[in-house]
């Protein structure tokens, strides 16, 4: 079953240098990169994408965070892509995350945790529209 996942490096990963390795681990696990841009969030965009969370304590953190430095947006398509992005990209809470997945390797900060992957197929839908509207 093929489908189509957001994955975005976030500020802190860009910062760091980690885009290449993020790119390198995606591509070995035969996920295929169909659309990826570098750019800076303004708030607006920055609160639809995380809308979910809107009522969190943290989304004040949240949306200053992802919008501190520039992010890369991209689209992976391949058989099952949501889970098998989300698998690669560990626990959300990097310290939970397992070695050898992206946060489990790269972070220890839940708030500074690398990579971000929808969760299913609706925030997939949603947040590839909010990314690149009419690309898809
Ligand atoms: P992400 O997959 O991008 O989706 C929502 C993000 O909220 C999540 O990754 C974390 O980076 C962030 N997050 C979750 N819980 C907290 C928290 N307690 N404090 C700060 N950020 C959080």
């Amino acid at each position: 079953m093929s489908e189509r996942t957001l994955v975005l490096v976030k500020p802190d990963g860009v910062k760091r240098g980690l885009v290449g390795d993020v790119l390198a681990r995606v591509e070995r696990k035969g996920l295929t990169i169909v659309a990826m841009e570098l750019r800076t969030l303004d708030a607006d965009t920055a609160k639809a994408h995380y809308a979910e969370h809107a009522e969190k304590p943290f989304f004040g953190e949240l949306v200053d965070f992802i919008t501190s430095g520039p992010l890369v947006a991209m689209v992976l398509e391949g058989h099952r892509a949501i889970e098998a992005f989300r698998t690669l990209a560990g626990a959300t809470d990097p310290v939970k995350a397992t070695p050898g997945t992206i946060r489990g390797d790269h972070a220890l900060q839940i708030g500074e945790n690398v990579v971000h992957g929808s969760d299913s197929p609706e925030s997939a839908a949603r947040e590839i529209k909010i990314f690149f509207p009419d690309r898809f």
